[in-house]
């Protein structure tokens, strides 16, 4: 048996909201090995970061933040880095190549794991990486001991079959799985009852939720269910693809009292062109029907977007477009990113032809124009923004 005072974790999250929930999954877990999550890497002995491959600049943190351990590790030989969650998948053979500090490597469907991993180790099994989990189909059962606040998340799906041409989740993610509804049920009364009042359902794409379940259940039946047990508590969910977004979920929203009116549904481009490229499935006059119908139906819903700059092929007009379309929109929120190519993905095959000075270029013009939005909005109304961490 180990001793407590050997049994001391720090965990930094480095991604989305589903890897900061997967964190707080994980903390569970070793709490419940008798482990303590401490504050600062210096107490630690075992230190893991929960990583994120949707950008390079999210890979590029880590390895500077990985290297900075090294000291720790010469003063305290014992203290166990594990790397784990998006980058362990994407970059597992470069990761042990690169920095032989990091003792583990384990993929986000594996998580469960980690408690033994760390024991295995202290055992001197040596470096270990498990990272196929995300090829099952199930997503693992909540912790009963869970912790919370007042805030909380809930997954309701994981996984993605969209195949974004940019984007790298569904390698590292897998295939989409749903929770049966009445596990998130089950979950959802339990943080209610231990003192939840904002619960986020996350999944990559909530609005395909049921697919593949055996009972027959979609997005919009799942709220009305989780509507009619949420009490005081206020529900929202995260992230939506234009794609499956239907008139029939925003008038759920309209009539649900428990669902916030918040409807995060990236648009990534104004250009038909650059969409088709990206395997968006969707074109900007659907786009465009849908955020007015939105607007229309759930009066006063707070309405924010993605946006990449830059894709391969995004000329000086396809800018325009994205510009233009910006501005007719009138976002709440927009998140706007520099493309950046990804292995494994289709667009890593295309000409990276935009130049990183004509990114920032166009990143700093949408920026600019999204503020004035804000800005002048704020003036007409003090509406809080809707905030993620993507
Ligand atoms: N599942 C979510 C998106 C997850 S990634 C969805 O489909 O909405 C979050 C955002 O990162 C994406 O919406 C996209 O705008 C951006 N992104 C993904 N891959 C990217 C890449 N290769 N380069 C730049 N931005 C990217
Ligand atoms: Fe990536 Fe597209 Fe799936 Fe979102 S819908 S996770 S952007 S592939
Ligand atoms: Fe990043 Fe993985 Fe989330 S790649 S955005 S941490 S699903």
């Amino acid at each position: 048996m180990l001793k407590k005072m050997n049994k001391k974790v720090f965990i930094r999250s480095f991604g989305c909201q589903m890897n900061e929930h997967d964190s707080a999954r994980l903390k569970d877990l070793l709490i419940e090995r008798g482990y303590a999550i401490c504050g600062s890497p210096e107490d630690a002995n075992a230190v893991i970061f929960n990583t994120c491959s949707v950008r390079k600049h999210a890979e590029d943190r880590v390895y500077g933040k990985v290297g900075t351990l090294g000291e720790f590790k010469i003063k305290k030989p014992g203290l166990i880095i594990g790397i784990i969650g998006c980058m362990a998948e994407a970059r597992r053979d470069e990761i042990f190549r690169k920095l032989p500090i990091v003792d583990f490597l384990c993929g986000p469907a594996d998580l469960d794991r980690i408690p033994d991993i760390i024991d295995k180790i202290k055992n001197g099994a040596g470096r270990i990486m498990y990272l196929e989990g995300y090829k099952s189909k199930i997503i693992p059962a909540f912790s009963r001991k869970r912790f919370t606040g007042k805030t909380a998340y809930v997954k309701i799906m994981e996984g993605c079959d969209n195949f974004c041409s940019y984007c790298i989740v569904p390698y590292v993610r897998g295939r989409e799985r749903s929770r049966a509804s009445k596990e998130i049920l089950e979950e959802i009364g339990l943080l209610i009852k231990k003192g939840a009042k904002d619960i986020t359902l996350l999944g990559q794409n909530v609005n395909s939720y049921g697919k593949g379940l055996q009972e027959k259940i979609n997005f919009v039946a799942l709220l009305k269910k989780i509507d009619k047990i949420a009490r005081s508590a206020k529900i929202s969910f995260f992230t939506s693809h234009p794609k499956d977004a239907s008139l029939e979920l925003f008038k759920a929203m309209r009539d649900l009292k428990s669902i916030v009116n918040i409807l995060h549904l990236p648009i990534q481009s104004g250009s038909d062109k650059i969409l088709k490229r990206m395997n968006r499935k969707y074109t900007v006059a659907k786009y465009k029907k849908l955020a007015l119908d939105y607007r229309k139906i759930v009066k006063g819903g707070n309405l924010s977007g993605d946006i990449i700059v830059g894709f391969p092929g995004e000329t000086e007009k396809d800018f325009n477009d994205t510009f233009n379309i910006v501005k007719k929109l009138q976002f709440d929120a927009a998140y706007i990113f520099k493309y950046s190519p990804r292995p494994f993905t289709k667009a890593a095959g295309f000409k990276d032809d935009v130049t990183l000075k004509e990114k920032e270029r166009r990143h700093t013009l949408l920026l600019d124009l999204q503020r004035n939005i804000l800005s002048n909005k704020k003036l007409l109304c003090s509406r809080p923004g809707l905030e993620h961490s993507n």
